[in-house]
């Protein structure tokens, strides 16, 4: 996930490229970069590590005068956040500067044969390969840039939205997407043009917008209608679009709230996720962790998994998966309180550190102790380059972009997802998942994105139901199994953005004791999906219900069991138990966030929390 914002007109670009970064700001603030060829020609880029305004400090004096330029803000996922990283990427030559967001999964082949043609690269990103490869491209065959995007593009595998411009020709600006987002907004007679990654930055310029198709080549031209071609050369029909931009609701892509944008971004991100990682069709998972440090995972002693929060509910779905299908014993532990326990860990042991922002100073403290006893860490971590990244052994990036309501959402199902992917990958190289249940869950797995969108469709119907729950004090969620981390997750969302206080529990421990507290005031929410003890929970549930309380119910599509018992009843689609969270927590994240809205509450910076809990 990162910006892309490029400009070709009459105007200076500069200052619009600037402000249009700071509209997509959201997707990534790792680094941003600019680049702006003057009038006299000369190519001056400008780049900076962390956010907009450090790039704006670092250009403040120096020449960014210019009518055409593209600009970048970045989240790292090839190479750390650093400013040779940063995009504008320059080519060998010096002539090209190319933006991009997306990934480039045969980079690191491409790379070694434009090494092999006398390439030498400045930066550890895929971008400059694919920069160099157009490059070479134009060289080699005599071509012009468009014809020399057209046919590099032809050759990558992955997911590009590029903007690239030649200091030869300051009149022609090039840009093609394939899987990122790419919009093209059309100004004075059509032939002033701002291109970016959505719409936000176009807000105040123009509200007719071209949004470019994947495997589409857009080439702008000074004084000319913008020309649109596919990967062939073939002309494609310019479909402009009147838009209304709501300046207000930019930088969180038209959604009233991050937490919100979030939790609606899951399909999109989780395939992300998994691209080039899961190959149902080659039969394959493939972490490149896995593969590096496979002797030290199979034959591992055991796996301690440190995390807090939200991550740690993520390590107790982890730890199911991994002893089904690893058959490796598995300990989840608050990474607060393990690194105060003197813990017996130490040679032979993977300590598997979970965090979104890679900087929570309980789970760094734990791994650090953890790796001075002589214990592998693996961490599964979003933010590239964070503190917890560079603290491990090795690790699987979730990459599901940057993460800015303080209410985890996208990152749970961004860690599920890789803690499943970890599970299969570790339990197929050791021998102990046969290869059809393997199978079955490379295919199942790759329908989670769309699964979720499913449910997405019923927010509506999950917006009405809050309402009647706004007045209530008190939650109980209850689930088993798979489910249980789920109920945790559920009420840790509902307590932290509504201030409502809420329980999880495993729901036969309810009887032990948290059942005295049931009333006809009592809300419970049971995640009642059709899995293995789903018989167990329906007894559950009716000890609640013969207690006046009101039970509402996360279950399976088609389930009329439930229907009967529960006052309210939200569906599913069906999937196997292993893969149940992924789904079932969707609703609940859902339900929290339209209870606090409607409330009247601040979701996106609830009180007294950060999003990066760097402090013991
Ligand atoms: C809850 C939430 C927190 C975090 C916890 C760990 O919605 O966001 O509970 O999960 O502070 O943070 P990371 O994952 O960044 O280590």
């Amino acid at each position: 996930m990162c910006g892309i914002v490029a400009y070709l007109g009459s105007r200076e670009a500069y200052p619009i490229l600037i402000k249009g970064l700071h509209r997509l700001e959201y997707r990534g603030y790792d680094s941003a970069g600019v680049a702006v060829i003057n009038e006299a020609g000369d190519l001056n880029i400008y780049k900076a590590v962390g956010k907009v305004a450090n790039l704006e400090q670092v250009a403040a004096g120096h020449d960014c005068s210019g009518t055409i330029g593209i600009a970048h803000t970045r989240w790292a996922t090839h190479g750390v956040p650093n400013e040779a990283n940063a995009h504008p990427h320059l080519s060998q030559s010096g002539e090209l500067t190319m933006v991009h967001n997306g990934i480039i999964e045969n980079a690191s082949p491409l790379r070694n044969q434009l090494k092999e043609k006398g390439f030498t690269f400045r930066s550890d990103t895929d971008t400059e390969v694919l920069l160099q490869l157009i490059e070479y491209t134009q060289k080699k065959h005599g071509v012009d840039l468009v014809c020399a995007v057209r046919s590099s593009l032809k050759k990558v595998i992955g997911a590009y939205a590029i903007a690239v411009i030649d200091r030869k020709d300051p009149g022609t600006l090039v840009a093609a997407r394939k899987g990122s987002p790419l919009a093209v907004g059309l100004g004075e007679a059509n032939c002033e043009f701002f291109l970016a990654s959505d719409a936000s930055p176009l807000a105040g310029y123009t509200n007719k917008v071209v949004y470019i198709n994947d495997e589409e080549v857009v080439e702008l031209r000074r004084g000319e209608e913008p020309a649109i071609t596919n990967l062939n050369a073939d002309k494609v029909d310019v479909r402009a679009k009147e838009i209304d931009i709501d300046v207000n609701m930019l930088d969180k892509g038209g959604f009233p709230h991050f937490m919100l944008k979030e939790i609606f971004d899951q399909p999109a991100v989780l395939r992300d996720c998994m691209r080039g990682r899961l190959l149902p069709s080659h039969h394959r998972i493939i972490l490149s962790a896995v593969t590096e440090h496979r002797e030290e995972l199979i034959h591992a002693r055991r796996f301690i998994m440190v995390s807090c929060g939200t991550s740690w509910h993520a390590a107790l779905i982890g730890k199911q998966l991994i002893e089904q299908f690893c058959r490796i014993p598995v300990e989840v532990a608050y990474a607060s309180e393990f690194r105060y326990s003197d813990p017996v860990v130490g040679p032979g042991d993977v300590v598997f550190a979970l965090s979104q922002s890679g900087e929570t100073a309980d789970t760094l403290s734990a791994i650090q102790l953890a790796s001075e006893r002589g214990a592998m860490v693996f961490g599964i971590v979003n933010a590239v380059g964070s503190s917890i990244a560079r603290a491990s052994d090795t690790g699987t990036y979730i990459h599901v972009g940057p993460e800015i309501g303080v209410a985890s959402t996208k990152a749970f199902t961004g860690q599920t997802t890789v803690l499943t992917m970890l599970a299969l990958a570790i339990g197929w190289e050791k021998g102990t998942v046969s290869e059809s249940l393997y199978l079955e869950a490379l295919e199942a797995l790759e329908q989670i994105p769309d699964q979720i969108a499913r449910i997405l469709e019923k927010d509506d119907e999950i917006k009405a139901l809050a309402q009647e729950y706004v007045d209530k004090r008190h939650f109980l969620y209850l689930g088993r199994g798979m489910n249980y981390p789920v109920a945790l997750e559920g009420a840790l969302k509902l307590k932290e953005i509504s201030y409502i206080h809420a329980e999880g529990y495993p729901a036969a421990e309810m009887k032990h004791g948290p059942i005295a507290l049931v009333d006809e005031d009592m809300p419970v929410v049971f995640l009642a999906t059709h899995h293995n003890l789903y018989e167990k929970i329906i007894s559950n549930m009716q000890e609640v219900v013969s207690r006046k309380g009101k039970v509402l119910a996360i279950v399976s599509e088609g389930d009329t069991v439930v229907k009967g018992i529960a006052q309210h009843v939200i569906e599913v689609p069906h999937t196997p138990n292993y893969l149940c969270p992924l789904v079932s927590v969707i609703p609940l994240q859902l339900l929290a966030y339209h209870i606090a809205v409607a409330k009247g509450l601040n979701v996106d910076q609830p009180r007294n929390l950060a999003k990066s809990v760097t402090v013991e």
